[in-house]
């Protein structure tokens, strides 16, 4: 029989997401059932043209459910998880609740798809900035091991979910209309504004929570932990893709020829890298797109060994970063 799905956070900007990208995909289903709080419960979601009503969460939720999709944030990961194992489901978490678990397959399908087999019930999907930078970097890793990169990120309101997006329009209008407006959401003013990424500090080294998140993450996923990487995250006022500045050091001397051959056939990845018309990866084009954008390819100038390249992407925070990847993990299970 074909499986009976739950989508957990339904109505939130990944949840929505999820939705869209089973219906899409034409992923084999027999019931989708949509989960959120108490204050969704009721309301209808459109799927393959049929109204769903929304329940509210709780702990009977997962009764009969094969796979659930999670997207409501850590604590309901934490929580109502481990009840959907027992129930039978194998859970596919968005948030980072259980990344680092050993126990815990963290899957980027291009990636590691073979992880996917090792679950005892709960598979981590990535960190969105993690996948964005991974997906280009996992096929010259695999033709020429990096032995160490530099990330700056261009990160989109998306990560913080459907409310900061609102936040985003909402304080734009505002500026314009030389209203005041104080941000619930985030912590500093968006529009016509970036700030240093809203995750805690580490008082330890500085690096934030969502910086420390791309190192240990590419660690597991790549399974190598002797890649030395640092990141910068920073929250622009763009409203869905990521961006990112990426200096990558390889074991041995690399082209841009190299790169752009090795990525030209590259599974989940679009090289945009226009020189003469200074056309290059947008959040504006990565908006909507499953694919990774990578362009600025070339040669590092401060490195004459030519050991390193640089690169900028962009990707679907709430696609590829979210929502595509886990139903893509779904679809390996
Ligand atoms: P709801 O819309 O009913 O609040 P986002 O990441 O965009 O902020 O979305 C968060 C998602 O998590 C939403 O679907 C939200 O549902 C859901 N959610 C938040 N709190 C709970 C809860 N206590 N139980 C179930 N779902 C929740």
């Amino acid at each position: 029989a074909l499986p009976v799905v739950a989508i957990v956070g339904a109505t939130g900007a990944v949840g929505v997401e999820l939705l869209e990208c089973l219906e899409q995909r034409d992923f084999p289903l027999s019931e989708l059932r949509l989960l959120a709080s108490p204050r969704s419960a009721g309301k209808t979601m459109t799927f393959k043209g049929k109204e769903i009503t929304i329940q509210a969460l709780d702990e009977n939720s997962f009764n009969g459910v094969d796979i659930a999709l999670f997207s409501a944030g850590g604590s309901i990961s934490k929580v109502y998880g481990p009840i959907a194992v027992k129930a039978g489901a194998v859970v596919v978490d968005n948030s980072s609740a259980f990344r680092q678990d050993p126990d815990v397959p963290l899957v980027v399908p291009e990636v590691n798809p073979e992880a996917v087999k090792q679950h005892k019930g709960i598979i981590a999907n990535p960190n969105c900035s993690t996948i964005i930078a991974l997906v280009p970097l996992w096929p010259l890793h695999a033709k020429n091991r990096i032995t160490r990169f530099i990330a700056a990120t261009y990160q989109a309101a998306s990560g913080a979910g459907a409310a900061a997006m609102e936040e985003l329009r909402e304080g734009t209008r505002a500026y314009l209309e030389d209203r005041p407006f104080t941000p619930t959401v985030l912590p500093h003013p968006y529009a016509f504004n970036l700030f240093s990424h809203n995750a805690k500090v580490d008082p330890a080294n500085g690096y934030n929570e969502e910086e420390m998140k791309m190192v240990k993450e590419t660690w597991k996923i790549f399974g190598d932990a002797d890649i030395r990487i640092s990141a910068t995250c920073v929250r622009v006022p763009v409203l869905r893709a990521h961006s990112e500045a990426l200096t990558v050091e390889f074991e041995r001397p690399i082209t841009p020829a190299e790169v752009k051959d090795i990525l030209a056939t590259a599974p989940g990845v679009r090289i945009v890298d226009d020189w003469e018309k200074n056309y290059f990866p947008m959040p504006v084009d990565a908006s909507g797109q499953g694919d990774i954008l990578v362009g600025r390819i070339r040669q590092d100038i401060s490195d004459p060994s030519g050991h390193s390249i640089q690169l900028f992407v962009a990707g679907d925070q709430l696609l590829k970063g979210a929502a595509l990847n886990a139903v893509q993990i779904a679809e390996l299970l």
